[in-house]
């Protein structure tokens, strides 16, 4: 769990942003929950290398470099995440690629105390993405710092069947754009761009059995707190990345969020389910016109369970408990996850109206195994 910069500042980050993000991140609860984190993502390179071939930060955005950044992001508990590409140049052009570099990039990034490094795929042409997030994996290694690994090259070379043993998570898809379902009509092609968050989101489906503990899929960063999500959204994103074990990165401006997006990104018992110990990712488990359930499986045998109404106007939603695997005379227990409150004991179904765009989330807890039938 952490903060990324790019969907709040894009290009636009500096030292004094950065820290003052931190600031907030270790005083408003996001820390206390979970957050760790601290990702200065594209636009923190100089645009060109040093003589001896060592990135260089922009001077005039970070005076005081990156070391000191970091000792920053340290002293106040929590983890210092930087990117780099693995082609030629950065997204954006925003500075030197570390393609042919990755043994001296690697050591840069470690002796400045970074604790994240993001990997981008932009300006990759000719190279072959698992050997270059190998060749940069292996650098990282070398180094003996503690490094963990996100290959952010949207999916295009499947990388959930390779990046488990070389990195901690992998994108799945292109960007995750603050909308809802922006970008329908590019979203099967390489590199479309931009995506609603619920076209990230049906495209996760098949991937969930290749997650788990210490090996993530990255549905893309939360766009939480940024226009134009509602509220609604933003809570059924927060849900459903919970549901699909999505690393938590907060994306918007944290020292300016309303209570209420400070309440959706601290919500302890969606983040619960999220940082699940069991690390098994959930998926759909029931569809119709304009609704979804999904499930996932947590430590305590108890599920997560999201009543998703994709539609603009409120509708029942009911989940039953044979989509995944219980009998129809299963009673649970059914905690509501934002409510924060329990609900009667349900058999075989739980259903509940489902505002526009919004979800329901319950942890469904079997109470007893059924009663044996009966024999006369
Ligand atoms: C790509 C990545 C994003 C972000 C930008 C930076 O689009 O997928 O997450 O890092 O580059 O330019």
């Amino acid at each position: 769990m952490g903060w990324n910069s790019w969907n709040a500042f894009k290009l636009d980050v500096n030292e004094n942003r950065i820290r003052s993000v931190a600031d907030s991140i270790a005083s408003n609860g996001m820390k206390a929950a979970g957050y760790q984190y601290v990702v200065v993502d594209a636009g923190w390179k100089y645009a060109s290398r040093a003589s001896d071939g060592q990135l260089m930060a922009d001077p005039n955005k970070f005076p005081a470099g990156m070391k000191s950044l970091a000792d920053y992001i340290h002293s106040k508990g929590l983890l210092f995440g930087l990117y780099t590409d693995a082609g030629e140049q950065d997204c954006d052009s925003a500075g030197p690629g570390s393609k042919g570099h990755e043994k001296l990039d690697a050591q840069t990034f470690a002796a400045w105390g970074v604790d994240f490094m993001k990997e981008d795929w932009c300006a990759s042409e000719g190279l072959d993405a698992q050997t270059a997030y190998r060749a940069m994996s292996e650098a990282i290694l070398e180094t003996g710092r503690p490094m963990l690994l996100s290959v952010c090259e949207w999916g295009d070379h499947q990388p959930w069947n390779w990046a488990p043993s070389i990195a901690t998570m992998w994108r799945t898809t292109g960007d995750n754009e603050a909308c809802w379902d922006c970008g329908r009509d590019t979203y099967q092609k390489a590199g479309g761009y931009p995506r609603g968050w619920t076209l990230i989101l049906d495209a996760q489906i098949p991937l969930a059995r290749y997650a788990g503990p210490g090996r993530w899929n990255d549905p893309d960063m939360l766009q939480i707190g940024n226009q134009p999500m509602s509220l609604a959204e933003s809570k059924a994103q927060f849900s459903l990345w919970a549901v699909l074990a999505a690393p938590l990165v907060a994306g918007n401006d944290v020292r300016s969020m309303s209570g209420e997006i400070r309440n959706i990104l601290l919500n302890k018992e969606v983040i619960a389910v999220d940082q699940d110990p069991a690390g098994v990712e959930g998926t759909l488990v029931e569809k119709g016109d304009g609704w979804n359930v999904w499930a996932r499986p947590l430590a305590d045998k108890s599920e997560a369970i999201v009543l998703f109404n994709r539609l603009t106007n409120p509708q029942p939603i009911t989940f039953d408990a044979p989509s995944i695997g219980w009998t129809s005379s299963t009673p649970f227990q059914v905690r509501d996850l934002w409510e924060h409150a329990d609900r009667p004991v349900s058999t075989g179904t739980f259903r509940g109206v489902v505002a526009p765009h919004s979800v329901i989330m319950i942890r469904a807890t079997k109470t007893r195994d059924p009663e044996p039938v009966s024999v006369r």
